[in-house]
């Protein structure tokens, strides 16, 4: 074993990169495909064929929150165990046996063959908003049009959309500051429950074909779930369903304003427009990072992964891997690219894959269809301060209306 190739991924922070971060990477390719990063003391894999293999490997675990928990001083503990029992319900952060219990719960409730049902909705959804917007030739793409469309669809599959959107405020924030250790988290995640079980007992008896109400049917209750694991991982659809979504069409709509040629294509043929959400998946994701630990010793290439380490799969970093893409810092709307890394790989892979290729192809369409001439408003738009999400705080842009 040679001594690891060392990174710095704090310096996925600074200005240049929190704007662009895929020129960092390029450069940690070619030293090493996995680094190891004294900042976040975790190995960081950045190469496409490393990802997949890390993915797939059983002996790293996502079960991080109890580590993150007993790592915290005695006194903060408190602050914020009713929140970290309920990460720790959540599919996200569990591993075999209780997630390939726990992806049974969700599973039927966000199939493909949904996917394709909700398309309809969607499209009505998208209409409304851009009815909205076109008088006046200008939107914010985040604010006026893929936020309130990721938070319908899911508001729509939840059937509470009052709720939905209550629940989705109060939850926003938590995780993060669960890792920041900000105070005041179990009140927050109390009240959140007590929304949940007023709603749960209002469902309870009723007829209704949502998720919310199939979670908490008699069927899966007599299959043994909690309580608590049906609030978790209802939680996890309404956060994992939102951001990810309202951002990747943010991403999309900025790599087309960046491209225009490839902008024309998919206007002149829109047959493009489906395949093409997976180029733009590829080029450009609103999840960069996702995280494991070994749970034994593990050979990875040149290294060796000691149990208990961690490891962070760079997914923007994989999807941009010369090895496996040709000129891959170029969009082409044409790009055969189903299988970028930006939902994952293996059993974690994201269980909204469908719905939100779905929201993406909709939304593009939409967009395409009734709108032209897309002028962005600012030069440089700003990024949120992160580096494991690309959100873009705003889009605003003028056009034409068709
Ligand atoms: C898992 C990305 C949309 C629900 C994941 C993972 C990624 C991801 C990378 C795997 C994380 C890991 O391996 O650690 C995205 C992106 C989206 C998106 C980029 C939008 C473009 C959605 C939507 C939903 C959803 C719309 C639901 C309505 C989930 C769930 C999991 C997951 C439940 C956990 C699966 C498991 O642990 O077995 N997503 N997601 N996601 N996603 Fe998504």
């Amino acid at each position: 074993m040679r001594a690891p190739h060392t990174t710095n991924l704090s310096h996925l922070l600074d200005p240049e990169h929190a704007a662009e971060p895929y020129s960092f990477y390029a450069e940690a390719r070619t030293k090493s495909p996995v680094q190891w990063d004294e900042w976040m003391q975790t190995w960081a894999v950045f190469g496409h064929p490393e990802i997949l293999d890390v993915s797939k490997d059983r002996r790293l675990s996502v079960a991080r929150i109890p580590d993150f928990y007993e790592s915290l001083p005695e006194q903060a503990r408190g602050d914020v165990a009713l929140l970290a029992r309920t990460l720790s319900d959540m599919m996200l952060f569990s591993d075999p046996p209780h997630h390939t219990r726990l992806r049974r719960l969700i599973r039927p409730s966000l199939s493909p063959r949904l996917a394709r049902e909700m398309r309809f909705h969607v499209q009505e959804l998208a209409d409304e908003l851009l009815d909205k917007v076109l008088p006046s030739g200008r939107m914010d793409i985040i604010h006026d049009f893929s936020e309130p469309l990721s938070r319908g669809v899911i508001a729509k599959l939840a059937g509470v959309s009052d709720d939905a959107t209550h629940l989705l405020e109060s939850w926003q924030g938590l995780l993060h500051e669960f890792f920041t250790q900000s105070d005041s988290q179990n009140a927050r995640i109390q009240a959140l429950r007590e929304s949940f079980d007023r709603t749960a007992t209002a469902r309870r008896n009723g007829t209704a074909d949502d998720f919310f109400s199939r979670m908490i049917s008699p069927q899966l209750r007599a299959a043994d779930y909690t309580e608590d694991e049906v609030f978790a991982n209802l939680l996890l659809l309404i956060d994992a369903g939102q951001a990810t979504t309202t951002h990747l069409i943010g991403n999309a709509v900025l790599a087309l304003l960046n491209n225009d040629e490839q902008t024309q294509r998919l206007r002149s043929d829109p047959e493009l427009i489906t395949p093409a959400t997976n180029e733009l998946m590829r080029y450009d994701s609103s999840v960069q990072f996702t995280t494991r630990k070994a749970l034994a010793d593990i050979d990875l290439g040149e290294h060796l992964i000691r149990a208990g380490q961690s490891v962070t799969l760079v997914l923007g970093s994989g999807n941009r891997d010369p090895r496996r893409y040709t000129d891959p810092d170029t969009l082409d709307v044409s790009r055969p690219a189903a299988d970028h890394l930006s939902f994952g790989h293996g059993i974690h892979y994201c269980l909204g894959a469908s719905l939100a290729l779905t929201e993406i192809d909709v939304a593009l369409r939409a967009l395409l269809r009734r709108t032209a001439n897309w002028k962005c408003e600012v030069a440089q738009p700003e990024w949120l301060e992160s580096i494991n999400f690309r959100f873009l705080a705003s889009l605003p842009i003028t056009f034409e209306a068709i």
